[in-house]
């Protein structure tokens, strides 16, 4: 009855969790609002963030699950990839915990992490986790992957972005429509009322598996900046059909290749995972592919979407399973292969 203790701090996101045998019971988030004003996440500003807000965040975290520090069974923490004084912290308290209880210390990669938030499982739900082999389609603010899933902890990633993440996409976009950041919940919220064929963007033509979404963000560029020149209220006017069209095609984008991937691989387990995958239009297009091509189709909860510690911590606990620990000279780094 492994418990683990799991600290995300890779971006702008504290977070801690404790999971039970494989069973998330608590999950504290602290989003970072400094970054607001500065339309991005500001590293240094990040790492003090991260200082301040851990020792509150891991206190809660224990409380919710009901759980005391000496009970815990191993100490699990975010390695790669991020911003390296953010993973820092959370690396170096991680570290302090495992000493200072004599228990032992996981290292987890934050992108594997995210494709594992497919096999969490709450207290009191049933479990519906994906048969392997699957494939998920990873879209983060840094990333943009399809990863083969054989086994545990055994991936491969077959597919990526060959410039810009999805999640950058949408932030860029929202950017360039004078939207705050993070713009991709803002996009999806405006998209919601819009015209997804109203403006057309174009999709770039990209050998295999990747991706690629710079064309797309000059094109919106160079879109907005013309259709300004004619009316300069033309975004405040046309926000819900901009907003939906630029989301449909960022959509089509990722699942064209999504089916691309299924259909070389003839795998039919399809999950999606990351900050990306809490977007209202891809959860439902991608239900709505899995019906025609005959998929079982996987989306973690909400919450587990965007950055959270829940999947630290279910990658922690097969980690714990199979074994894999560190010892304490074991260091974070801002980018790392799975
Ligand atoms: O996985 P995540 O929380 O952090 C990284 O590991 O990068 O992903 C953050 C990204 C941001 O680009 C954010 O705009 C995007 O996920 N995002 C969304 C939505 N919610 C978060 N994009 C579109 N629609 C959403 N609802
Ligand atoms: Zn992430």
């Amino acid at each position: 009855m492994p418990y683990i203790l799991a600290i995300e701090s890779s971006c702008d996101e504290t977070a801690a969790s404790v999971c039970r045998d494989g069973v998330i019971i608590s999950n504290v988030i602290y989003s970072q609002e400094v970054h607001k004003q500065y339309g991005g996440v500001v590293p240094e500003l990040a790492s003090r963030a991260h200082l301040q807000a851990i020792v509150p965040v891991v206190d809660e975290a224990l409380e919710k699950a009901n759980v005391l520090l000496c009970e815990i069974d191993a100490f699990a923490f975010t390695q790669s990839p991020g911003l390296i004084g953010a993973l820092l912290v959370g690396a170096e308290f991680a570290k302090s915990l495992s000493l200072a209880c004599d228990k032992p210390l996981i290292a987890v990669h934050h992108m594997q992490a995210h494709v594992m938030a497919n096999l969490i499982q709450k207290p009191g739900e049933k479990s519906n986790k994906p048969a392997f082999p699957f494939l998920c389609l990873t879209v983060s603010g840094g990333h943009t992957q399809i990863v083969l899933c054989e086994g545990i902890l055994k991936m491969k990633v077959i597919g990526q972005t060959l410039d810009d993440a999805a999640g950058e996409a949408f932030d860029k976009s929202a950017k360039i429509l004078g939207l705050p950041y993070p713009g991709g919940p803002l996009i999806d919220k405006y998209a919601k009322d819009g015209n997804p064929v109203k403006y057309k963007f174009p999709e770039p033509k990209i050998d295999g598996l990747n991706f690629s979404f710079s064309g797309l963000k000059t094109a919106i560029l160079y879109f907005v900046r013309d259709e300004k020149l004619k009316n300069e209220n033309f975004v405040a006017e046309n926000i819900n059909d901009i907003c939906a069209s630029i989301q449909s095609r960022i959509i089509s984008i990722l699942l064209n290749k999504l089916k691309k991937a299924a259909d070389e691989t003839g795998i039919k387990n399809i999950c999606i995972a990351g900050g990306v995958s809490a977007n209202s239009g891809l959860r439902s297009s991608f239900e709505e592919m899995g019906v025609k091509e005959d998929w079982k189709t996987y989306i973690p909860p909400f919450e587990y979407c965007t950055d959270n510690a829940a999947m630290i911590a279910i990658t922690g606990y097969y980690k714990y399973l199979a074994g894999i620990f560190e010892d304490l000279s074991v260091v974070p780094f801002a980018r790392a292969p799975f």
